[in-house]
């Protein structure tokens, strides 16, 4: 059962930059594309580096740990890690804004 929770203001999230926001014990990565916002888990599905900590160039992340690149509108991965390790994609939240509050649903 998912369930709706604010995580900010819309100037919480300004456009171009992601951050880590962690909402009921999972930590989420949120990032301002073009105006839009999306979410997807935080956790690299390589060997579990925060995404946040990387680097976000358009929409998509790039982990600072081995380079493993994910979309971060679909959570698909773009680039397994330097590894060669083939890796799984992120999982997607859904974002809504009413009213300038961001809600995830988690
Ligand atoms: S932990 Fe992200 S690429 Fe290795």
């Amino acid at each position: 059962m998912s369930e709706l929770v604010k995580i900010g203001v819309s100037s919480d999230f300004p456009e171009g930059k992601m951050k880590r926001i962690s909402v009921k014990g999972k930590d989420l990565l949120v990032a301002n594309i073009n105006g839009e916002i999306y979410s997807i888990d935080d956790v690299c599905t390589h060997e579990e580096c925060s995404l946040a900590d990387g680097f976000l160039q358009g929409e998509v992340v790039t982990c600072g740990c081995h380079l493993a690149r994910f979309n971060v509108k679909t959570g698909k991965k773009v680039d397994n890690p330097a590894t060669g390790t083939n890796i799984p994609d992120e999982q997607t939240f859904k974002i809504r804004v009413e009213n300038d509050e961001v809600i995830v649903e988690v």
